[in-house]
């Protein structure tokens, strides 16, 4: 059975207090409603990244990981002000969000610069959380489709089959983040289909079925149940709901 997973991207928001008080409400929240489905994964601000990841040290047993927001494309170098995969393994971290709409829009990432942080960031031991996903509500299935096609293509579909069952696929519509607007259920579920599919033509079925899918997009505890009803729907990348523990604890209840 494929892992199901919760994404918490506090983004730009939190101070090192903040962001220390949620993981540890989190953290007991948890221990409350065990056994769990599903896996939490935090991705903090990098400045407080190693004090998360070790204050969840100390809850042990509780399934909930460290990621990062964003890695350089190289493993070191004169990058001023640059963060650098390894640097993320030695401070805790597991995951690393790659591709993100915002990364893309306000800070020009493109394909190719994204090819080369998935490599680096599974080279050195982090699974990447990779984004895609299209721009517009009134694209069309078929060119929604394509559009996503051409960003798995060129950023993704480089990997070995042994990288590519490290990585997950955050399927995200860039008008859906942070607008209170989303897919419906059903097309939610026709675009995870397809990614899979796609996964599958390079890389087998078998490889494609253990490959966790998440929904991103203004996802909320009274949505989150519709969407991850759907078959191939494997979990959340929250943004805004995952700012406050009973919202998110909500959502990690909401996985089938
Ligand atoms: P949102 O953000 O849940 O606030 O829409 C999701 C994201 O950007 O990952």
């Amino acid at each position: 059975m494929r892992s199901r997973m919760i994404v918490a991207n506090w983004k730009m928001h939190k101070n090192l207090a903040e962001g220390l008080h949620l993981a540890a409400e989190l953290g007991q929240m948890l221990h409350a409603c065990t056994p769990l489905i599903g896996q939490v994964v935090l991705l903090p601000p990098f400045v407080y990244l190693h004090a998360i990841a070790q204050l969840l040290a100390t809850a042990e047993g509780l399934p909930i990981a460290v990621g990062a927001q964003n890695c350089h494309e190289y493993a070191a170098g004169a990058f001023t002000g640059e963060i650098a995969a390894p640097m993320l393994r030695s401070v805790g971290a597991d995951y690393v969000l790659l591709g993100h709409s915002e990364r893309r829009k306000y800070f020009r990432e493109d394909s190719t610069c994204l090819a080369k942080k998935v490599t680096v960031a599974l080279s050195h031991g982090l699974r990447p959380i990779f984004c895609c996903g299209e721009h517009e509500p009134t694209a069309t299935a078929s060119s929604r489709e394509q559009f996503v096609a051409k960003q798995l293509s060129e950023s993704l579909f480089h990997l070995s089959a042994a990288q590519m069952e490290q990585t997950i696929i955050a399927y995200e519509p860039v008008w859906a983040i942070g607008t209170g607007h989303t897919p419906m259920p059903c097309q939610i579920q026709a675009m995870h289909q397809w990614i899979r599919r796609s996964v599958a033509h390079h890389y087998g079925e078998q490889l494609a079925q253990s490959i966790p899918i998440l929904y991103g997009g203004s996802c909320h505890a009274n949505n989150a149940p519709q969407f991850f009803a759907c078959p191939d729907v494997d979990g959340g990348l929250i943004g805004k709901a995952s700012l406050e523990a009973t919202s998110l604890v909500r959502i990690l209840n909401a996985l089938v």
